[in-house]
Formats: C-alpha cells, sequence, structure tokens
C-alpha cells in the first residue's frame, strides 16, 4: 500500500518512531528518519537497510528544520513522533522546564510541518503524535496533559484547513516500552510497567510495533482525517483508585 511512497518519521531514531520505518519499508515506502542523535540513526539504517535514509535533526531549531525541509524529495507522508516531557507537581515545578517541553512537543511538530508543507504530495497525511495524559491525566502530569491536548487541537485545526489534499490525524499512545523511560532505572521501570500494565484492561503495557501499526492505518485509510486514536490498551476506561 505504500510502495514507492515516501515516508518522513521525526523521531525515527528509536522507539514508536524506529517501528514506524520498519513498518513502512515492509510495506514498500522508501522512509527518512530525523533525530538528534547521528548514532542512533545509523544503527536505524544499518538495521532496517537500504530503503532507509538518515538525517539528523533537531526540530526545535529553525534553522536547522528549515534546511532539512528544503533537502526532502515530495513527501507523501510525514509522521512526527518526537517530543519531550517534563514531569512535577504544579506549586513547584518551574515553569522555564514546562515552556521548553512546550517548545519541543508542539512547537517542534508544528514548525517541522509548517516547514514541511510545500515538499507534501496530494492525497499525503501528517501525523502528529499526543498521548493518554490529555484525557486521563495523571499528578504531576499537568504540563504534559496540557502540551498534548494542544497537538490534539492543532491536528482537529489542521485537518480542516488542509483537506481534502492533505489528512490530518494524531495518534494517543498509552504507556509502550520504549526509549522514553531510557532515564528510569531498570528496576523502578520494569515495576512501573508491571503496575501500569496490571491496571489495563489489555493487561500490559504496548510495545512500539503495535502503535506503529495504528500510524500506518490512519496514513492509507484515505478516509480517516481530523482524529485522534488511541492505542493504549484501554488506558481511557481504567478503573482508577479512589483516594
Ligand atoms: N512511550 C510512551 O509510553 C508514550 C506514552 C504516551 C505518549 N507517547 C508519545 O509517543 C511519541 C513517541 O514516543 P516514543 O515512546 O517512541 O519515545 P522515544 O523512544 O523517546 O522516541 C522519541 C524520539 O524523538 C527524538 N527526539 C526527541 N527530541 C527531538 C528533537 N528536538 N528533534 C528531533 N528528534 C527528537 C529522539 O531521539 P534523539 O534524542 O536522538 O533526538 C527519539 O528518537 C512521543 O510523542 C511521546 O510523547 C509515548
Amino acid at each position: 500500500m505504500l510502495k514507492d511512497h515516501h515516508v518522513v518519521v521525526v523521531g525515527g531514531g528509536s522507539g514508536i518512531g524506529r517501528s514506524v520505518a520498519e513498518a513502512s519499508v515492509a510495506q514498500g515506502a522508501r522512509v527518512t528518519v530525523a533525530s538528534r542523535n547521528a548514532d542512533r540513526l545509523t544503527t536505524v539504517v544499518r538495521d532496517i537497510g537500504p530503503a532507509v535514509t538518515a538525517r539528523p535533526l533537531d526540530m526545535t531549531d529553525d534553522t536547522a528544520v528549515a534546511a532539512f525541509a528544503a533537502g526532502l524529495d515530495p513527501v507523501d507522508h510525514l509522521v512526527i513522533t518526537a517530543s519531550s516531557a517534563a514531569h512535577g507537581p504544579f506549586a513547584t515545578r518551574d515553569i522555564s522546564a514546562v515552556e521548553a517541553m512546550f517548545v519541543a512537543k508542539f512547537f517542534g511538530p508544528y514548525r517541522t510541518a509548517k516547514a514541511v508543507l510545500p515538499k507534501m504530495t496530494k492525497g499525503g497525511s501528517i501525523t502528529f503524535f499526543s498521548g493518554v495524559l490529555s484525557r486521563r491525566p495523571g499528578e504531576n502530569c499537568s504540563g504534559l496533559g496540557a502540551v498534548n491536548s494542544a497537538v490534539e487541537g492543532l491536528t482537529r485545526g489542521l485537518a480542516l484547513e488542509l483537506g481534502p489534499d492533505l489528512r490530518i490525524n494524531c495518534i494517543s499512545p498509552g504507556m509502550v516500552d520504549s526509549a522514553a523511560y531510557a532515564h528510569v532505572p531498570k528496576e523502578q521501570r520494569e515495576k512501573m510497567y508491571r503496575e501500569t500494565g496490571a491496571s489495563l484492561p489489555a493487561g500490559r503495557v504496548g510495545r512500539p510495533a503495535e502503535i506503529a501499526e495504528a500510524v500506518l492505518f490512519v496514513m492509507t485509510n484515505t478516509y480517516t482525517t481530523g482524529i485522534v486514536l488511541d492505542v493504549d490498551g484501554g488506558h481511557m476506561i481504567r478503573q482508577y483508585a479512589r483516594r
């Protein structure tokens, strides 16, 4: 279905983005992966093969994003998984950390989509990423919930404005075992996965490949636009403990 399509994955150096690159190549696409760490990108190219091109990029840097977009061949599908997170209590968390998160997780995708837009082919798609916290908040995560809501709002607005030439969608994952938690010590991370998994109807946290399947659906289904697709193991309906 993606034969000879050009898929650009910003955030393709690890986790869900890397799985999107793999799944797209399996369907016949050429893929450009971009993120900051050049070594990780080299590993992605080595593992997936010659259908993948790596382009180091920091999507918070205006000049770098403009040069990145200018150097791209026509783009059929743009997928932006790159993000950053800032947790902490509202009362004490530095505003600067929350602002930096908006710069990365909202303005990074906003800037990248705007820069790549002139390269997008008619009939193509853009896929953004939010997360369950926009609608199922957690304590100490108010800023992350808010930035996810902003990305979902952007998705709906752009779907109206850029249709029918382009379709714009957003994937909202629940907890996924990925490099996003590499900074958490192993024992603590495994406990977090176990406990979160046990609280979900699916009984476990997700895998990057399962989220990539949903990305391929919104990329290729020509009647899907303006949606936020929850791929979360049932997180939206999970039972929260009473205080
Ligand atoms: N994993 C979860 O549990 C979970 C839950 C809810 C929502 N999500 C959302 O799902 C999306 C994908 O998450 P993931 O689990 O795949 O995370 P991940 O494995 O950490 O992947 C994020 C990728 O983005 C790249 N990146 C970060 N900042 C960047 C920047 N400024 N410019 C360019 N690339 C940048 C990172 O590589 P470099 O550091 O090399 O740049 C990394 O390859 C994110 O939007 C995340 O918020 C994930």
